[in-house]
């Protein structure tokens, strides 16, 4: 079954917090970088104003412009209430409030908004769903994925996880993702079988500590690479 728009939290982060979550330096930055699971995030905007390369891939791009905006105007309150209702899960340093969360994030989305048609033509953007992705072999230097594996252990199983990993691990010399816990908090249950899985599967992976923590606890990213 397709994606539904009316199920989505339409939610976006900019490219300031993709540096820290992903611990990106000057060198990652200048990669073939793919976007897995992008959502509204305003990274492959802020990135391609820079001179850099983004691909952004995610099913709600079947969507257009306006129906994704129509999406934000009404889901935007449930989610700024949903965060004043559980203050104590968040750590509130670089994002200082629940209305200081909310326009950073409305300006993130609106950054994409203002980019999406554009880049929808040049191709930066792509209708394109976990756990089968378009492209070749090892086409990227880099796949990122925040906030979609392990987040949504809940509803997503084990193999799709597994599935998932593998596959951006086959489109992408080296796959990093974050965060590593549940939308409750808690430690994925499926972090430990799949990073099982990646070593009988000759991959390398790494456990990285990083300068992002707003969900509290959550500030490890998991980076994979080949032997
Ligand atoms: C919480 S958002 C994260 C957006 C962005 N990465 C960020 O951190 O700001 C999760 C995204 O996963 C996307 N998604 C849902 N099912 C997917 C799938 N099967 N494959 C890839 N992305 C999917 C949703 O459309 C949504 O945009």
């Amino acid at each position: 079954m397709g994606l539904q728009l009316n199920t989505i939290i339409p939610w976006g982060r900019n490219l300031d917090e993709y540096v820290a979550m992903f611990g990106l330096d000057a060198q990652a930055l200048k990669l073939n970088i793919l976007d897995c699971a992008a959502g509204l995030a305003s990274f492959n905007a802020e990135m391609t104003v820079r001179g850099h390369r983004v691909t952004s891939w995610d099913p709600i791009y079947q969507f257009s412009t306006d129906e994704i905006a129509q999406r934000i105007q009404d889901t935007y309150p449930t989610v700024i209430s949903g965060v004043r209702a559980n203050l104590e899960s968040y750590v509130w340093q670089t994002l200082k409030s629940p209305d200081h969360l909310g326009e950073v994030r409305m300006a993130a989305m609106q950054r994409f908004l203002e980019d999406f048609p554009a880049g929808l033509s040049q191709g930066r953007y792509l209708r394109a769903a976990l756990p089968q992705l378009p492209g070749s072999a090892q086409h990227f230097d880099l796949a990122l994925c925040s906030h979609f594996l392990f987040t949504y252990s809940d509803q997503l199983s084990q193999p799709f996880h597994r599935d998932s990993v593998l596959e951006l691990c086959r489109v992408a010399r080296e796959v990093r993702v974050f965060p590593l816990l549940t939308l409750s908090g808690e430690p994925s249950p499926f972090l430990e079988p799949i990073l099982a899985e990646l070593s009988d599967a000759g991959y390398n992976y790494r456990i990285q500590p990083v300068a992002y923590e707003f969900q509290r606890g959550s500030n490890r990213m998991l980076q994979i690479y080949r032997s």
